[in-house]
């Protein structure tokens, strides 16, 4: 009888001696602790377990093409720009909305720009039929073969590079991938192609450098030392947005081919990807991937702006055009955003470890 709490009370010792010892192992270190070893392993990335295969060419072959919707005609004007919209199924108030505000033109200050929505496949059968009438009814959803998902969207952008690389590489000087919860600022983003000397090697947006791979399991940027070895990312450009040449779209395709799948697609492509082939990443100022507050003076000068619901989009889209916007904002000063300072500074500090330490 007695024997027997007190083998519990054992039990209970040793999880919680083991507990303190692994607390105090650093968790980066080389080293033939096993048990440690077990503990990080133990935690996968969903749909990337450490025994599913990263090879790319399982998922996307360069030669084949079996998108499930496919536009009948994709870049097949000469155009300054093509702004792919990685959207998901589900997507279908901010694809409407992205329509009707700032993917509304394909003329801008005297250029072509085209757009295209980017989606995977979705096993819910009705929304797919609502997919295939949105597709019919405005002709700009490509639809690939893939199950949709936020551990996937790397898979999303190696197509993107695919379609881009094979459709609109003879037409189309530039390529934007952008997120469908942002704004773009299109006739900015057009003058400041258009004043470009050099249309290629063109890789731009707004740069994060010195990143570390996240550890906290609870994160969505987690990332497991199976994932990625090295202590730090090599600097990249957030997914939110980011520009490249279409040049250096087919550099990037072909390097990915050769390259594991890493799950976070903007560390992947604009990082891992972009060492390798030799690209450089430049940031470019007008890219944020914050929500600022609303102030459509400060928007006047910006590329993207970040996490907008469709109806601020709509909003801003007005303000923007209004041809008195420069006249009213010749008064606007910058205001001290004392929310933001605080939770930058004092409330979350480093708290997603992407802090920029670009020189
Ligand atoms: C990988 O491991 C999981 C869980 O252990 C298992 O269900 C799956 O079949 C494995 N996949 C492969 C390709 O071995
Ligand atoms: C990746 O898959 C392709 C096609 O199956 C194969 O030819 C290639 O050798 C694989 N690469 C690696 C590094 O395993
Ligand atoms: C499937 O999609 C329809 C329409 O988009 C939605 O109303 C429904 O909730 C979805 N079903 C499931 C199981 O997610
Ligand atoms: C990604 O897509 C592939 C191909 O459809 C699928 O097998 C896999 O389960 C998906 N992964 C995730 C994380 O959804
Ligand atoms: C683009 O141009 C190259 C070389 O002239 C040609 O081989 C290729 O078929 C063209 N691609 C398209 C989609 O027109
Ligand atoms: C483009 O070239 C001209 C003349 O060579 C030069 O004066 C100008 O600064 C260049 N512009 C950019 C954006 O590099
Ligand atoms: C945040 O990160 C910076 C640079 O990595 C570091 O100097 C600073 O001490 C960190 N702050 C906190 C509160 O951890």
């Amino acid at each position: 009888m007695k024997s027997v709490p007190r083998a519990i009370l054992c039990m209970i010792g040793l999880v919680f001696g083991c507990f303190l010892f692994l607390l105090t192992v650093p968790i980066d270190r080389e080293g033939k602790n096993w048990c440690l070893k077990l503990l990080i392993y133990a935690v996968n990335v969903v749909g990337w377990e450490f025994n599913t295969t990263r090879n790319t060419s399982q998922y996307v072959l360069r030669n084949e093409f079996n998108s499930v919707i496919m536009p009948e005609r994709v870049c097949d004007q000469k155009s300054l720009l093509v702004m792919m919209v990685c959207s998901a199924p589900a997507n279908f108030e901010a694809r409407r909305a992205i329509r009707e505000t700032w993917g509304s033109e394909r003329r801008v200050l005297g250029h072509s720009v085209s757009l295209y929505f980017l989606i995977g496949e979705t096993v819910n059968s009705s929304m797919q039929n609502e997919v295939v009438l949105e597709s019919d009814q405005f002709g700009d959803i490509i639809q690939e073969r893939f199950i949709d998902s936020y551990n996937n969207l790397t898979l999303k952008s190696i197509v993107m590079l695919k379609l881009a690389t094979t459709y609109c590489i003879n037409t189309t000087s530039y390529l934007l991938k952008i997120d469908d919860d942002m704004f773009v600022n299109v006739p900015r983003l057009v003058e400041s192609l258009s004043d470009r000397n050099e249309s290629t090697n063109v890789l731009l947006g707004k740069l994060i450098c010195g990143a570390r791979p996240i550890k906290d399991i609870s994160s969505k940027w987690y990332s497991p030392r199976y994932m990625y070895q090295e202590k730090v990312y090599p600097n990249y450009l957030s997914g939110t947005g980011y520009v490249m040449s279409l040049d250096v779209a087919k550099r990037l395709f072909d390097t990915t081919l050769m390259t594991p799948i890493f799950h976070l697609e903007d560390i992947y492509l604009t990082g891992i990807c972009a060492k390798k082939a030799g690209i450089k990443p430049h940031n470019q100022p007008m890219f944020t991937y914050r929500q600022l507050h609303y102030e459509p003076c400060e928007f006047r000068n910006l590329v993207t702006m970040h996490h907008f619901p469709p109806l601020l989009l709509r909003e801003t889209f007005e303000a923007l055009r209004d041809p008195d916007l420069d006249k009213n904002c010749e008064k606007y000063k910058p205001m001290f955003d004392s929310h933001r300072w605080l939770l930058n500074n004092i409330l979350k500090p480093n708290r997603t470890n992407r802090k920029n330490r670009c020189d």
